[in-house]
């Protein structure tokens, strides 16, 4: 069983913050769930280094374009290494594994007659790098970013997206789960498909720092037909090996955020559709991590960056963080007062408590010792075990549909009826009128539970799950997705006598301030 998972490739214009880390977090997060799962999973990742704009932030920085986004690609591969992000392959648009399979694809598309020579006016948006009807225009400016436009006028090579058109109307009508969220689709439908495509501008003369076009060099490749090919140049595509290709090709999805939804959705598989290859089976568009002021944006000196947030907090809560505060299909919000909060309440109180209220209690009555599935097993006890089988299959669910922040919530339900469960069978009152073998299935109840959370967060929480399974001294063929099923497994055992704390509680004034010192 393969699956083959992307995350877009990033502009080196700039150093990473939050934002751009959630794609790939995302994306690292349902690989690492695929995987425990028994999927053979690839994850792609890589840059798109090709373009005006960042010809004119190496030449600001006094360096070539070539040497700009080498430094660029080692702090890339720096920062996921820090994130822990298990990637497969780490694909450039200036190698030449790359840069060969964008001229031929082009060549081909020329000889077929889908790529034909023109001439183009239109807005255009520098950053953005893209042309703009007037009537795209959102009060004259730009509608992807804001930003001033300009009229400008070129020759250019010109690709037939009304060939294609129907078919990839078909396709939608027939595949109704193609793009996600739905409302995203629908404005992908409604505003662009429907109305009639244009055909697309896909060459420019205006700078050169891109692949040229092997029969008119005066012309480079528009970045987006560059960029885009990266998912099937990386594995190998009308390369002598293939056998990536052949192996993963389709994608299973497409991980994008919603500013990138209209070249993935509607020119992406109208290219694939061109080159007589299969389409992608799923693109998912997420929303943006927005600040309390907006975007995030250096003017403003409110963009954060994942590297001091994971410093001072760790690797699992940072994840932790941008991910539940994602929603499925809306934007979600910064704040240092959120982060603060949800460190204290959600990792410190809720997890952090449970499993030290388990191992405390642990050693206070039995020594440390849990006893293999007791005797007296009472309502309270059935009623959790049933909330827990629940929890596991919601929580499937909505990582299959990577509803991960939702996949989240129900896991810290879980967390929050667990420690209710303790409320409500008061193992000190039991413990106080001798009931022993109620106390006993109470224990090995709450371990039990702890051992399912634990694999639950595993694939955004590695290192805090690590900790829960090694305190509690959970067997290895326990610890795996699989043995979510079985709920009376687990053997007698002894847990530590020396738990660590988790998540040490934050003093909230003060660390909100210390948030607010790392923005720029
Ligand atoms: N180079 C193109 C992608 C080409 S893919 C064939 C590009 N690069 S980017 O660096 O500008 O953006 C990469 C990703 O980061 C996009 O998915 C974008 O949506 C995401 N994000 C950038 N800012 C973001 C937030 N504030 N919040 C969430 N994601 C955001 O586009």
């Amino acid at each position: 069983m393969k699956f083959y998972l992307t995350t877009p490739i990033y502009y080196p214009s700039g150093k990473f913050h939050i934002g751009t880390a959630y794609t790939t977090t995302l994306a690292d997060t349902i690989k690492k769930y695929k995987q425990a799962r028994g999927y053979d999973a690839y994850l792609l990742t890589g840059m798109d280094e090709h373009g005006q704009k960042i010809q004119k932030v190496a030449e600001k920085d006094g360096k070539t374009p070539q040497e700009h986004v080498d430094g660029m690609a080692e702090e890339a591969k720096k920062l996921w290494s820090l994130m822990e992000i298990d990637y497969d392959d780490f694909i450039r648009t200036t190698q030449e594994r790359h840069t060969k399979v964008v001229e031929e694809i082009f060549d081909r598309l020329m000889e077929q007659g889908d790529i034909y020579l023109s001439e183009y006016e239109g807005w255009y948006c520098m950053p953005c790098e893209t042309y703009f009807t007037e009537t795209q225009l959102v009060d004259g400016k730009c509608p992807d970013c804001g930003r001033e436009v300009k009229k400008m006028k070129e020759e250019s090579y010109f690709f037939n997206m009304k060939k294609y058109a129907d078919r990839l109307i078909k396709f939608y009508e027939e595949n109704p789960n193609f793009i996600l969220p739905e409302s995203r689709k629908n404005e992908l439908f409604n505003n662009f498909l429907k109305p009639g495509l244009e055909d697309l501008c896909v060459s420019r003369t205006s700078f050169d720092w891109g692949v040229k076009v092997r029969k008119n060099p005066k012309h480079v490749v528009y970045v987006w037909l560059d960029a885009l090919t990266n998912y099937i140049s990386a594995l190998g595509y009308l390369s002598e090996d293939d056998s990536l290709m052949q192996k993963y090709w389709p994608a299973d999805v497409h991980f994008v955020g919603k500013d990138i939804i209209r070249f993935h959705g509607i020119y992406w598989p109208i290219f694939l559709m061109a080159l007589n290859l299969p389409l992608p089976k799923q693109i998912y568009a997420h929303g943006f991590i927005m600040m309390k002021d907006g975007k995030m944006s250096k003017s403003k000196g409110n963009v954060i960056y994942p590297e001091p947030l994971i410093e001072r907090y760790g690797l699992d809560a940072f994840k932790y963080f941008i991910l539940r505060e994602m929603s499925y299909s809306q934007d979600g919000t910064f704040t240092p007062e959120g982060f603060v909060e949800r460190y204290n309440f959600d990792l410190c109180n809720d997890l952090g408590n449970l499993l030290n209220r388990t191992i405390g209690m642990i050693n206070k009555y039995f020594g440390g010792e849990v006893t293999r599935y007791p005797e007296a097993v009472s309502e309270l006890d059935k009623e959790l075990e049933n909330f827990s089988n629940g929890t596991i299959h919601q929580v499937e669910e909505y990582l299959d549909t990577y509803h991960v922040s939702n996949a989240i919530t129900e896991t810290w339900n879980l967390i929050s009826r667990t420690n209710k469960y303790i409320d409500e069978t008061a193992p000190w009152v039991l413990f106080k009128e001798g009931k022993l073998e109620e106390l006993k299935s109470v224990m090995y109840h709450l371990v039990e539970n702890l051992r399912r959370i634990a694999i639950l967060i595993a694939p955004y929480m590695k290192h805090t799950s690590q900790k829960i399974l090694s305190e509690l001294s959970i067997p290895k063929e326990l610890q795996t997705w699989n043995s979510l099923e079985s709920y009376n497994k687990i053997e007698n055992l002894k847990v530590t006598d020396k738990p660590e704390v988790l998540f040490a509680r934050l003093v909230q004034e003060q660390e909100i301030e210390v948030i607010k010192g790392m923005m720029k």
